[in-house]
C-alpha cells in the first residue's frame, strides 16, 4: 500500500521552497508541471561524449564520481530541469552480484550469461550490493551537495524482472525467450533469482537514500513481456516487495513504477505495485490516464521519444495533447521512453520551453 496516496484537496502550488518534481510525487497540483528527461544525461549532449571519451569505458564512468556527478549535472545546466537522475545503469545491480558485465561500443550490454540453477549459486551476497556499489553513492553525496536548491534528486534501480531478462539472455533481447522460458519451466529457481535481485536492489536503493536520492525510480522496461499471470508474479510483486522494504526504513521516500508497455496489466501494478507515482510508456492513451490512472496515482509521461527526435510542429502538437489530457492532475512531464542519441539538444530546449509557456 502507498504511504503517500494523494489527498483529496492537493495543495495547488508548493510552499516555497519546496521542489516542484516532489510535490507533484506527494499528489500535489501545479500550473506548470515538473519536468526532467529519462536519459537526460547521455550520448545526444556534445558534452557528455567529451567526457565519456575520456572514460576507459562505460562502467568506468558509472563507477567514477567526480565524472558521473559532472555529467549528471551537464542537463541540468542546460535545461534547469526540476530533477536529475544519478547517472549509473540499471546493470550495475549484476555487476555487484559478480556477474561479467561489459558494454562493447555499438553493440549495447554483454553479460556472461546465467544458463542453469547452479550458476546462481555463483552469484555474489546481495545483502552486500550497496557496498559494492559505494562508488555510485558517493556521486549521489556529490550530487546532493552540488544540485540547486530548487532540483530534486533522483535514485534509481532496474526492477527484478527486467534485470532478470539482462542476466539470462546475456545482453538485450528480442522476444526474452530464454528468461521467460527459465520463468515457465523451473519458477521456483527463477523465484530465487527474483528473491536475490530484490534483496541487493533493497540493499543498494537504501544506500543510495542515505546518500541523498530524495525519490526513487524503478525500472521495469520489459514488463510488457509478460502474460498477466506472469506479469502478477515476477513485475507486481517484486516492485511491491522492494517499495515496502525500502519504506520500512524510509517511510516518506516516493517511489515511481515503471511498468513499461504494461498495456492492461497496468491497473493490478497500480493496486499491488505499492508505488506512490507511475511512469507511463507513450502507448497509454491520455484520456484512459486521465480518467483511471491519475485519480488513483499521480502519473509521469509520456512524450513518444520520437516526436522528441523529429521536432517542429509534429513535437508541439504531442506536447499540447500532453499538457490538455494531464496538467489538470498531479503530473510531471517526461518522455515514454529514454531520449533517443539522434536527438538534437535544440529540440529539447524547444519542449521546456513550450511545457513551461503553456
Ligand atoms: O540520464 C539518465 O536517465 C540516467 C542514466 C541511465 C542510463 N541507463 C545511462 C546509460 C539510466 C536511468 C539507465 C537505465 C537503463 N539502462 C535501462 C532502463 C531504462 C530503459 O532505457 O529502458 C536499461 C534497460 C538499461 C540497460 C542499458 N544500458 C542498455 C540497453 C544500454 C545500451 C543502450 C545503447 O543505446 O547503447 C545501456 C548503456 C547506457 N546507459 C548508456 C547511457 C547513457 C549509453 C552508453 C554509452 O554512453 O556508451
Amino acid at each position: 500500500m502507498s504511504t503517500i496516496a494523494p489527498s483529496p484537496n492537493p495543495p495547488a502550488e508548493p510552499a516555497p521552497g519546496a521542489k516542484k518534481f516532489l510535490h507533484a510525487l506527494r499528489g500535489g497540483l501545479q500550473k506548470v508541471p515538473p519536468i526532467w528527461l529519462m536519459r537526460q544525461a547521455g550520448r545526444y549532449l556534445p558534452e557528455y561524449r567529451e567526457v565519456r571519451a575520456s572514460c576507459d569505458g562505460f562502467l568506468d564512468l558509472c563507477f567514477t564520481p567526480d565524472k558521473a556527478c559532472e555529467v549528471t549535472l551537464q542537463p541540468i545546466r542546460r535545461y534547469g530541469f526540476d530533477a536529475a537522475i544519478l547517472f549509473s545503469d540499471i546493470l550495475v545491480v549484476p555487476w555487484a552480484l559478480g556477474q561479467g558485465v561489459r558494454f562493447v561500443e555499438g553493440e549495447g550490454p554483454k553479460l556472461d550469461a546465467l544458463a542453469c540453477d547452479a550458476d546462481l549459486a555463483s552469484l555474489a551476497d546481495p545483502t552486500k550490493a550497496g557496498e559494492a556499489l559505494a562508488a555510485v553513492c558517493e556521486t549521489v553525496s556529490k550530487l546532493s551537495a552540488a544540485l540547486p536548491k530548487e532540483t530534486a534528486l533522483i535514485g534509481f534501480a532496474g526492477a527484478p524482472w527486467t534485470v532478470a531478462t539482462y542476466m539470462i539472455e546475456g545482453g538485450s533481447s528480442r522476444d526474452f525467450v530464454k528468461a521467460k522460458h527459465w520463468a515457465l519451466a523451473r519458477p521456483e529457481s527463477f523465484g530465487r533469482l527474483i528473491d536475490l535481485i530484490v534483496e541487493a536492489t533493497v540493499s543498494y536503493l537504501s544506500a543510495q537514500i542515505a546518500a541523498g536520492a530524495e525519490a526513487i525510480q524503478l525500472f521495469d522496461s520489459w514488463a510488457g513481456a509478460l502474460d498477466a499471470g506472469s506479469f502478477e508474479r515476477w513485475v507486481t510483486a517484486p516492485n511491491r516487495a522492494i517499495a515496502e522494504r525500502l519504506r520500512a526504513h524510509h517511510p516518506t521516500i516516493p517511489i515511481i513504477g515503471f511498468p513499461r508497455a504494461a498495456g492492461m496489466n497496468l491497473y493490478g501494478f497500480i493496486e499491488g505495485a505499492g508505488v506512490d507515482a507511475v511512469s507511463l510508456d507513450q502507448m497509454a492513451p491520455l484520456p484512459l490516464i486521465r480518467h483511471t490512472v491519475q485519480p488513483k496515482l499521480p502519473v509521469q509521461g509520456n512524450l513518444d521519444p520520437v516526436a522528441l527526435l523529429t521536432g517542429g510542429a509534429a513535437l508541439d502538437a504531442a506536447i499540447d495533447a500532453i499538457m490538455e489530457n494531464l496538467s489538470g492532475g498531479p503530473f510531471v512531464f517526461n518522455l515514454g521512453h529514454g531520449i533517443m542519441k539522434e536527438t538534437p539538444p535544440e529540440h529539447v530546449t524547444r519542449l521546456v520551453e513550450r511545457v513551461r509557456a503553456l
